[in-house]
């Protein structure tokens, strides 16, 4: 990461924790953008290509960016569905940067052998592994492992870094070694995540492995962080989910907790409403970011305030122990 986006994050960060900490108007440093619900697969675990298809055009894309970015956004993800279902991607991945934010994208990568140049603009791409190709068939569907090792293998080649999620259930919780050494021969890393249930952008049932066999699988996967293999989760969310309680919970409330979603990070759906995460898609009443500014309009409610949802745990870790989680996470996730 170039020292300008470490400084740009880190003083977004520093700005939205302080404006959290003394519980004033919220100034998320990081958003995730889902560019569109489409998607060419059908994974087990997914709701995404079964809701609303409909996208924002680039020129409103152009404005929802500027208002982010006159929020203090300074950390973009975007997201889907599958964001190489847009032909224009590259137009609003170029938009992205144009307006200096650091931009992450997310991508099955199937679809890179026909648009390698569409990435070409992302400073990290996230990909999906599940783990060999057998697990990862299971877990998302005939066709979903094709390509997308010779694509992460031409990214990292290019200079651009590449992490894998793995979503642990019943098809990759024996599947950690491989993912692991398959991610030292080609150079990226591995960020693991549990499967998240019961919202409107995902499905299937939880994964039927009892808690115990899965919080062993957290366990062996914070020692071998530990140990220096290639895992990008933090070592306190990697330590967090293993005292996880049961996993067919993802979330819930409880009064004496308070989440940073909302005021860390939000979520903007591909219509452009906003939510405090995305697992509160269809839990709480979104803002339209394109009538309306989050600083003000948001309750400042979230629906739950404990969970174990994978991508937002690391930020709530970030703002609940922002010593030490702080600045492992930070340096992970960039
Ligand atoms: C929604 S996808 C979008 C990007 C792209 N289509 C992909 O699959 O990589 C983002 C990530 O969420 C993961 N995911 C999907 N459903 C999930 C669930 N129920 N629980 C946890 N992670 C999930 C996917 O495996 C993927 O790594
Ligand atoms: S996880 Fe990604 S690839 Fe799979 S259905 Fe969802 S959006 Fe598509
Ligand atoms: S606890 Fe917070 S981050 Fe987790 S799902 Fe609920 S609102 Fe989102």
């Amino acid at each position: 990461m170039r020292l300008a986006d470490k400084l740009s994050i880190r003083y977004g960060y520093v700005t939205s924790l302080l404006a959290y900490m003394v519980d004033g108007p919220p100034r998320p440093f990081s958003a995730t953008f889902a560019v569109t619900n489409r998607c060419n697969l059908r994974c087990g675990y997914c709701n995404c290509p079964f809701i609303d298809p409909a996208h924002l055009g680039l020129p409103r894309i152009a404005v929802l960016f500027r208002r982010l970015r006159q929020m203090g956004v300074r950390r973009l993800g975007l997201a889907g569905g599958e964001p190489m279902m847009r032909p224009d991607l590259d137009d609003v991945l170029r938009l992205a940067k144009d307006l200096g934010f650091w931009v992450s994208l997310n991508s099955n990568l199937t679809l890179y052998d026909r648009h390698p140049g569409r990435l070409a603009r992302a400073d990290l791409v996230y990909t999906s592994l599940d783990g060999d190709p057998a697990a990862h068939v299971a877990a998302r569907g005939e066709g979903a492992h094709d390509g997308v090792l010779a694509a992460v293998t031409d990214l990292v080649r290019a200079g651009t870094p590449v992490i894998a999620i793995c979503v642990v259930t019943e098809h990759s919780v024996d599947q950690v070694e491989f993912l692991l050494r398959q991610a030292e021969a080609i150079g990226f890393r591995m960020h693991f995540q549990p499967q998240c249930v019961d919202t409107d952008i995902v499905r299937g049932t939880p994964p039927p492995v009892a808690n115990e066999c899965l919080r062993a699988c957290w366990r062996a996967l914070a020692a071998a962080k530990a140990a220096g293999r290639p895992i990008a989760s933090s070592r306190p969310y990697l330590e967090y989910l293993a005292g996880w309680d049961d996993f067919a919970v993802s979330a819930y409330h409880d009064p004496a907790v308070r989440c940073p979603a909302g005021h860390g990070y939000l979520y903007v759906d591909p219509q452009g409403r906003a939510w405090a995460c995305a697992y509160t898609k269809g839990k709480m009443t979104p803002v339209d970011l394109l009538a309306h500014d989050w600083r003000t309009a948001w309750n400042r409610e979230t629906p739950c305030s404990v969970c174990s949802v994978g991508p937002m745990l690391e930020f709530n870790l970030l703002f609940r122990r922002p010593v030490a989680a702080a600045l492992e996470g930070l340096r992970a996730y960039g």
